[in-house]
């Protein structure tokens, strides 16, 4: 692939449970896929900024053999709606959020994560609130949109 790097931005409410998830998983099966691409995440509401991935999706995370090295919660910001050429929400009211702040013209980039996934299922729901199989099944979800998502790209 030649020019700009394809860039990909995940965004969730908190930024610590799932698009930090999604930003591991799709590393990880980019860099399988032989894929050079931009990834990040970041949440609509800033009140975790700087802390760490909640320990419960790190914790199912590395069984199944993701790194979450490196990942800081931050907030969205303007400057990535023209930076990032694809920003995936987890559910609608992840969609709505960026959409209320996103610049003129950029509107067409902000979809769900759950676009690229072929499960019945459309958004990806929030764990914060639940037990362990809640952050099981947000993983399952998103190993799978991020394996729809490598093939899009690849397509492409
Ligand atoms: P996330 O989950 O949006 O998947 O990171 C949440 C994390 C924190 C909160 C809500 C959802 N919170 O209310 O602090």
């Amino acid at each position: 692939m030649q020019g700009k790097k394809i860039s990909v931005l995940f965004v969730c409410l908190g930024n610590i449970c799932r698009s930090p998830s999604a930003e591991a998983v799709f590393k990880k099966k980019a860099l399988e896929a032989g894929l050079d691409l931009i990834i990040d995440s970041a949440g609509t509401a800033g009140y975790h900024t700087g802390a760490s991935p909640d320990k419960r999706s790190q914790s199912v995370g590395i069984q199944r053999g993701y790194s979450f090295e490196g990942i800081n919660c931050r907030k969205v910001a303007k400057q990535d709606f023209e930076k990032f050429d694809y920003i995936l929400g987890m559910d609608n009211e992840n969609i709505a959020n960026l959409l209320a702040v996103c610049p003129e013209g950029y509107e067409g980039k902000v979809e769900l994560f759950l676009n690229y996934a072929q499960s019945e299922e459309d958004q990806v729901p929030d764990p914060y609130y639940g037990g362990k199989r809640g952050f099981e099944y947000v993983l399952d979800l998103i190993e799978l949109a991020s394996t729809g998502l490598i093939q899009h790209i690849k397509n492409k």
